[in-house]
Order: structure tokens, then sequence, then C-alpha cells
């Protein structure tokens, strides 16, 4: 099959390299056009960014001259990673000019025809962009996939009622360079700008139910406290869960292991095998040991035990730059073709 021509925007970032990382090889998308702010616009991608991923970036997109984010771009397939003070306005003239924008910024997540996406969780929610000739599909916030995904399956079989989590999020989180290493080296800091409402708000989006026309919030409590640690990368979560139903603990773990969903039954390239790992050792899951599960695309839970305030409690671990971000907006540009959403681009 020919490759699908795909570009990024704000290729010079975090979010931006990973994508680039990920989307080197890959079976289904060809990196045709990288594109950021006017500082880097005209420069070969080599000079206009500091590589900062572990692996070496590729000769050809190194040469790549970095264009603005104009709605003039030959793929009409777009990988969104802007900063959000810019990403609004940009996406909008994207999908306004017939473009697919598939996108990890927070502005257009609760736009009524915008699905807020993890392709194992509400895949019926793209719906809302069929027969469309442009649309914004948006990622949720990093930290909120990994806690939505670890529910989902409890939240079908038994229902919930209230959540609590407690966070501690990974410095790539922030971008590059993202905190001053004196702000965070041998500290923690109890405080990340508005992660606390997209974590309490996006949920109830991401778990509601699609009507054949509008998206009906889940009607859940969630309390969320979210800290900067001095990880690299992977964001470890304490979450505690009050069911409407509550289940013996041995079901949840079963529950766990057995789900999958629509992108491992299409087997889409970047779906991991098993979108969930339980671990029953004490000490697990750690972001340094088990944030690249599943190349990064696994979400770990452990230390699932009866809670003396709510009924369970448990430690959910997800990649906050695959998951979180690049490899979950690749991982649903993969359901979006699977499913014929991109037919009238392609
Ligand atoms: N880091 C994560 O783990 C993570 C996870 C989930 C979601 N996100 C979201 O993803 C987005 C990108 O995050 P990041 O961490 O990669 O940020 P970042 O490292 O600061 O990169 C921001 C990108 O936006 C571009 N940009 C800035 N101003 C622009 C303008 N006026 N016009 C066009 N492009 C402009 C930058 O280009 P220049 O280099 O030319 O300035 C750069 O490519 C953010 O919305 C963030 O909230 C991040």
């Amino acid at each position: 099959m020919n490759k699908i021509p795909v570009a990024i925007l704000g290729a010079t970032g975090s979010v931006g390299q990973k994508f680039i990382e990920l989307l080197t090889n890959h079976p289904w998308f060809e990196i045709s056009e990288l594109a950021a702010s006017e500082r880097s616009a005209g420069k070969k991608y080599n000079d206009a960014t500091k590589w900062v991923m572990a692996t070496n970036l590729d000769s050809s997109i190194a040469e790549m001259e970095i264009l603005e984010c104009k709605p003039n771009l030959k793929s009409k397939l777009v990988f969104s990673a802007l900063d959000s003070s810019v990403a609004g306005e940009i996406e909008t003239d994207f999908a306004n000019n017939g473009y697919f924008v598939i996108s990890n910024s927070r502005n257009h997540r609760f736009d009524k025809d915008v699905p807020l996406l993890i392709p194992e969780v509400n895949y019926e929610h793209l719906e809302l962009i069929k027969n469309k000739k442009g649309a914004i599909v948006t990622n949720p916030n990093c930290s909120t996939i990994g806690m939505v995904l670890a529910l989902k399956p409890l939240y079908d079989a038994f229902g919930i009622e209230t959540v609590n989590v407690v966070t501690m999020q990974a410095v790539s989180g922030g971008g590059y360079p993202g905190v001053p290493s004196l702000d965070i080296l041998g500290n923690v800091v109890p405080y990340i700008s508005g992660e606390e409402e997209k974590m309490i708000t996006e949920p109830l989006k991401i778990l509601g139910s699609f009507d054949g026309n509008e998206i009906k919030n889940a009607t859940i409590k969630i309390s969320a406290q979210c800290n900067r640690v001095p990880v690299i990368d992977g964001h470890l979560e304490t979450v505690q869960v009050k069911f409407k139903n509550k289940p013996a603990k041995q079901d949840i773990i079963d529950i766990w292991q057995k789900f999958t969903s629509m992108p491992q039954k299409l087997s889409l390239p970047s779906a991991p095998e098993n979108p969930i790992h339980y671990f029953s050792e004490n000490y697990l899951p750690q972001p340094r040991l088990n944030s690249a599960l599943g190349n990064g695309m696994t979400v770990s839970v452990g230390r699932l035990r009866e809670c003396e305030i709510f009924d369970y409690k448990f430690v959910v671990l997800s990649h906050n730059t695959i998951r979180g971000a690049a490899g979950g907006t690749i991982l649903a540009a993969e359901l979006l073709k699977a499913q014929g959403y991109l037919n009238g681009i392609l």
C-alpha cells in the first residue's frame, strides 16, 4: 500500500520530536511536511531544534525545511503538537480548509463536534465527524489517558460513583526544556497549571455516551491533585474508586487482564496487544522500569487493594509522551484510517 503523507504542526517541540521518532518507519504514514512557528520556518529541521530523543534523527528529516502552520500543506492528515497558546486558531483554520487534524492541545477538547478520543475507550465518539470533509480529533490530557484507560472496563462492568486521584507527573510532560532543574532536582512541585481541572472534566466526556447526535457526559465525581516529580518519562497516579456495585478484587484483575478493544480487533500498527497490564508485585509499576511496556502504549496498574474510605485503591502508570501524547494520537489516526473516516482525503 502507498503510505499516507502526514504533516506535523509543532514539529520542533517535545511532542513533535516524539511524533517524528514514532512515525519514522511507520507502516502506513510517511512524514512529508514539518511546520512550526515563524521563528523556525525557513530553517532546516536540524538547525531549528535541539533533538532530545534517544534514537538518531533520520538524515532525510534533519534536512527538511520547516514550513509555517498555514493550511496550504499538501498532506491532508495533520498531527498537531502546537503550544496551546496558538493551537486553537491554527487547528480550526486547517479543519475549515479540509484537513483532518489530530491534536494534543487542550483548545478544542470540549467542542461539541470534536471527539476527545482514547481509541480503546470511546471509538464510537468518532461518529461525531462522520461524513465531514475536514475535522479535529483531540487526544486527552496525558494524566487523564492513563487513569481513564484503567477505569473504562471497570466503569462498564460495575459503574463508578467517585474517584480520587493523586498524580506524580514526569518532567517531560511540561515540554522542553520544561521546569527549571533547580526547581525540580531533589524536589516535588505540588502544582501544574490547569492539570487538575483537566483530570476532573475530561473523563466525563470520554466516558460519556454517544446518542447518535451528541455526547451525554458521564456523572462521576472526581477529585484530582497533581504534582510534578523528578522523573523523566512516565506519569504515576494513585487512584481511589467508589463503585456503584462493589466487585470482588479478583473480578477487577480479571477484567483488566482480559480488556481489549477496537484497536486490537483491527490489529492497528500502534495498538498494544494488552492495553492494560496488571502487576501483582507490590513494588510495581515504576516509571523507570515499566513506562516503555507495549512500546509505551500499555498502561500499567498494580497495588490493587481495599480502601479504608473508598472501595478500592490502586496505582496507574502511563508513558506521557507516547500513550499520553504522540503514540495515542498516531493510534487515533490509524483508527480513523481503518474505519474509513479518511477516505475523502486519500
Ligand atoms: N509533553 C507532553 O507530555 C504532552 C502530553 C500531552 C499533551 N501535550 C500538549 O502538546 C502540545 C505540545 O507540547 P510540547 O510539550 O511538545 O510543547 P513544546 O515543546 O513547547 O513545543 C511547542 C511547539 O509549538 C510551536 N509553536 C509555538 N508558538 C508557535 C506559533 N506562534 N506558531 C506556530 N507554532 C508555534 C513550537 O515551535 P518553535 O520551536 O518554532 O517555537 C513547538 O514546535 C501542548 O499543547 C501540550 O499541552 C504535551
